[in-house]
């Protein structure tokens, strides 16, 4: 990217053990070369909110973080973020809670992040704000003088209409979004429902299909699916533990899933359909064994903690009905483990189960694609509500609603043969290699570059 500096904002800074593995590795480039900067939270709580940003060392590139009191991270990242924006962009109004000083404190802490970061702009700047905990930032800024080229991607679905007439002000949300000078989404299923929620709620109509006229304020939109490192992560892969011994040591073939333990992901979706495969299909009895790696996550919203008490029950009921004395059908894992045993335990699950019931993208489908062995890979089962459906179709591809399908998909899979296995997952490698984060990068930032050069011209349209 040429012209000035790339600043990236994200809530969480990736310090330490690669909570963003990808994202750092796409960004790193372009943040190296043009000197870049990046900008999230510190990941503590403090007594009393700091007025400065810290720098930290020992990346290519700057990193500086801010912290927030108890107060700021309960409203703005618990409250406003993940009670309310999180279930209406997943569908799952009904599990929103509202209250106005979330909304509070979303707006307090944008704005603070925006003080923060001021003295350390300049004026040719790009700065790219990451997701859905940030979006009045750019607002923010342009407050305080702010004109440089700002965009933002969205790594989560944008909702459409009813959801978004669910937010407490439906009309702030536009007003953020309108300051931007790029708007990213990961499917054309998110643009889609940016244009219909603009329409309905805002009398807004589109100009053409990727541009906007938000506040006075021209908009540009377009749809960047995010991907993975895919050659560090097929690396990962290959160097992880033997083949042979692991699947001696399960004894039967293994289904895994991997995802962090939230509604969105369809979790106990899945164990019910696990259940009718059992019933349907009793010769799978000792000959499939699930692996459920699910680390909890926010676990102070109550609907999390829901979540996770549901999916135990389901899994104890399961395996207290099913299991034999030398086999457990659901192995349910509550912890995070190192990428380099999660790429090998996907090397060698004969079925990958990735079933959200709304998803930006989901990455998981895509690292368990780039973790198969092409001799004899694995099969993906794919969310048709996965971002990565659209163009990961040579999964079997199902929708997660219904137990009865995601079922037939799983003894489908069971018994695919080699051939078929190799010529689908052929065609879904193609895929992860040619879009991977990479890609997904430099695409949106010629994007913003562009938006960047055609800013001030009056553009016909
Ligand atoms: P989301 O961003 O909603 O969590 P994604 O599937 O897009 O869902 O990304 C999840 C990322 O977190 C993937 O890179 C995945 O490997 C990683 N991850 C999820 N669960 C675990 C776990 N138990 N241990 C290690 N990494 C995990
Ligand atoms: C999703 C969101 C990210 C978020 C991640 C983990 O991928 O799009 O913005 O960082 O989940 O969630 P957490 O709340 O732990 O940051």
């Amino acid at each position: 990217m040429s012209g000035g500096r790339l600043v990236v904002v994200s809530n969480r800074l990736p310090l330490g053990e690669n909570p963003s593995g990808g994202l750092v590795v796409a960004l790193e480039d372009a943040l190296k070369t043009s000197g870049g900067l990046w900008i999230g939270f510190s990941g503590e709580a403090a007594q009393v909110a700091s007025d400065h940003l810290v720098f930290h060392d020992g990346a290519s590139f700057g990193r500086a973080s801010f912290d927030l009191t108890q107060a700021d991270f309960d409203s703005y990242y618990l409250g406003f973020s993940n009670s309310v924006l999180w279930p209406m962009c997943h569908g799952r109004a009904d599990l929103s809670h509202i209250l106005p000083e979330y909304l509070e404190g979303y707006r307090r802490v944008n704005a603070r992040i925006a003080d923060l970061m001021l003295p350390h702009l300049r004026p040719d700047d790009r700065i790219w704000v990451q997701d859905y905990q940030l979006f009045p930032l750019a607002a923010e800024l342009r407050k305080r003088g702010v004109t440089g080229t700002i965009g933002h991607f969205l790594h989560i679905p944008f909702p459409g209409p009813a959801d978004c007439a669910a937010l407490p002000n439906p009309a702030e949300l536009f007003e953020w979004l309108s300051h931007y000078d790029l708007l990213g989404f990961q499917a054309q299923r998110d643009l889609s429902n940016l244009s219909e929620s603009a329409r309905q709620l805002m009398d807004v109509e589109p100009l053409g299909h990727d541009r906007m006229r938000l506040g006075g304020r021209l908009v540009r939109l377009g749809v960047f699916p995010v991907g993975i490192d895919t050659a560090a992560f097929m690396q990962e892969a290959r160097d992880a533990p033997d083949e042979d011994r692991m699947r001696t040591l399960t004894g039967a073939q293994m289904m895994i899933g991997v995802d962090r333990l939230d509604y969105s992901k369809g979790i106990p979706q899945r164990f019910r359909a696990f259940q009718i495969l059992l019933e349907n299909h009793p010769d799978m009895i000792e000959r499939i064994a699930f692996l459920q790696i699910a680390p909890p996550t926010r676990e102070a919203v109550a609907a999390y903690r829901d979540i996770r008490e549901e999916t135990e029950h389901l899994a104890g009921r399961i395996n207290g009905e099913y299991a034999t004395i030398n086999w457990t059908p659901i192995r349910f894992i509550h912890r995070s483990l190192p990428r380099r045993i999660l790429a090998g335990l996907y090397r060698q699950a004969h079925i990958g189960l990735v079933t959200p019931l709304a998803d930006g993208m989901n990455l998981v489908a895509k690292e368990y694609v780039a973790a198969q062995n092409v001799t004899n890979p694995g099969v993906l089962i794919l969310s048709r509500f996965a971002g990565a459906a659209d163009t990961m179709q040579e999964a079997l591809v199902i929708n997660p609603h219904d137990p009865w399908e995601l079922a037939e998909a799983m003894a489908i899979a069971m018994r695919m043969g080699a051939n078929e296995r190799r010529r689908r997952h052929a065609a879904l490698l193609r895929d992860v290699v040619e879009h991977d984060v990479g890609w997904w990068s430099a695409t949106y930032l010629d994007a913003l570059e562009q938006a960047a050069a055609e800013r001030g011209q009056v553009v016909d349209v």
